[in-house]
């Protein structure tokens, strides 16, 4: 346990709760979930369930029907095929990519990791006792992770590359070649790539990003995919993700959910299989809806050119450099800017602290475009007061 820590992000949910009870109007953009609804057919599914006492044990990696629900909507989306032994159903894609590193990996063995990147993922490793090589991307270039740079990280220990894409913070994609060029040398050296597609629907511009289809062609037997319900239809709070690799992966996924877990709520279950079976409409409005946000909240936040930051193409976060805000004299981390951020102008960020890299603050615009608004104007008004503290001290030092 001394190895590992918890989430970082609480301190600023904790700070935003202690001013919300003193009676502040918080502006809340350390989120990391859609503002949406769970659509009502999929909430339908669940009540119905309930109606039917649908309420017992399942199988532990899920109902045939929704581990076929899963395995369709892959063969349709990316066109993929993989057996019902091939697949798993698991409390949130986080608990799916848990017991792939549990599966996967071990003491003695590296696993490459991106950064910025979602803590859950390095800790994971750690919990797995192995150890974490972390390859970073540029906000240059927004985040693109190049094939060289990761196989640059590769030794003879490594046994793993995991990789996010649409990535949390930094919404970067991860181009198709690169991940062609990483897993034909993965293929060569044997080792195992995970790819977790958390936000695979929410992608903005018109990028190819079959990596499932890459992995399926190139590499099939030593990769494992993980996705989730949570981002794609609003269904965070039901926890359901899943895995789908190799029939032994799979079945050690399901030996390590049998004893911690056992299967995901039934009627989650259910309202799962409407999700992924139903009509997607609701995902497209959705994505439109954050692409509008994303637009809007980009250009009102880097009119100050300090602020800089590269459009992203996927998920529901602007990851911004404030870097050129920072100063000795003034807030020196971006972890003080968000405290003072959070106590000042009762806006929520998460600092770059919290995804191991300094200097930025991520931005969630999973919330009505009247929040993001708000939160621009403060933020801006936070900037103008800075600005001014500045040239008083300076003039003062004359
Ligand atoms: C990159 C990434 N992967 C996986 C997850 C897991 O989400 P869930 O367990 O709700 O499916 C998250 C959640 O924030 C995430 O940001």
């Amino acid at each position: 346990m001394s190895k590992i820590s918890s989430s970082p992000t609480l301190k600023g949910l904790l700070a935003a709760e202690r001013l919300r009870r003193a009676g502040a109007d918080v502006v809340d953009l350390g989120a990391g979930e859609p503002d949406f609804a769970t659509p009502e057919h999929v909430k339908a599914a669940a009540v119905e369930a309930i109606a039917a006492n649908f309420t017992r044990y399942t199988p532990n990696a899920g109902v045939a029907d929704l581990r076929d629900a899963i395995r369709a909507r892959y063969r349709e989306d990316y066109g993929v095929e993989y057996a019902p032994n091939e697949v798993i159903a698991s409390a949130g894609g986080k608990q799916a990519l848990a017991n792939a590193m549990l599966a996967l990996f071990g003491p003695g063995d590296e696993v490459v990791v991106h950064a910025p990147g979602w803590p859950s993922i390095v800790e994971q490793v750690k919990l797995a006792e192995a150890t974490p090589v972390t390859v970073r991307t540029d906000a240059s270039d927004g985040f693109a992770l190049g094939a060289g740079q990761i196989l640059a990280a590769v030794t003879p220990r490594t046994r793993g590359i995991v990789i996010n894409s649409p990535g949390n913070p930094t919404g970067a994609l991860m181009a198709e070649s690169a991940l062609a060029e990483v897993a034909d040398e993965a293929a060569r050296r044997g080792i195992w790539i995970v790819l977790d597609l958390c936000y695979e629907k929410l992608i903005y511009d018109p990028q190819p990003h079959n990596l499932a289809g890459v992995l399926a062609a190139r590499h099939r037997d030593r990769s494992v995919l993980t996705g989730s319900a949570s981002k794609t239809y609003a269904m965070t709070g039901w926890r359901c993700g899943w895995a789908l690799g190799p029939a032994e992966v799979v079945s050690a996924c399901g030996a390590l959910q049998s004893h911690m877990t056992s299967n995901v709520c039934s009627i989650t279950q259910r309202a799962a299989i409407a999700a992924l079976t139903g009509p997607q409409a609701c995902v497209d409005a959705m994505r439109e809806e954050y692409r509008a946000r994303r637009d809007d909240i980009w250009t009102w936040l880097t009119a100050d050119p300090r602020i800089r930051c590269v459009k992203p193409a996927g998920a529901f976060y602007l990851y911004i450099d404030i870097s050129a805000l920072l100063s000795a004299d003034g807030y020196p981390t971006s972890a003080a800017f968000s405290d003072a951020l959070i106590e000042e102008a009762h806006v929520v960020t998460t600092p770059g602290e919290a995804f191991d890299a300094p200097g930025f603050l991520r931005i969630s615009y999973a919330t009505s475009t009247a929040m993001l608004r708000e939160a621009a104007d403060r933020i801006g008004a936070f900037v103008g007061a800075l600005d001014q503290k500045r040239s008083v001290a300076t003039s003062g030092e004359r």
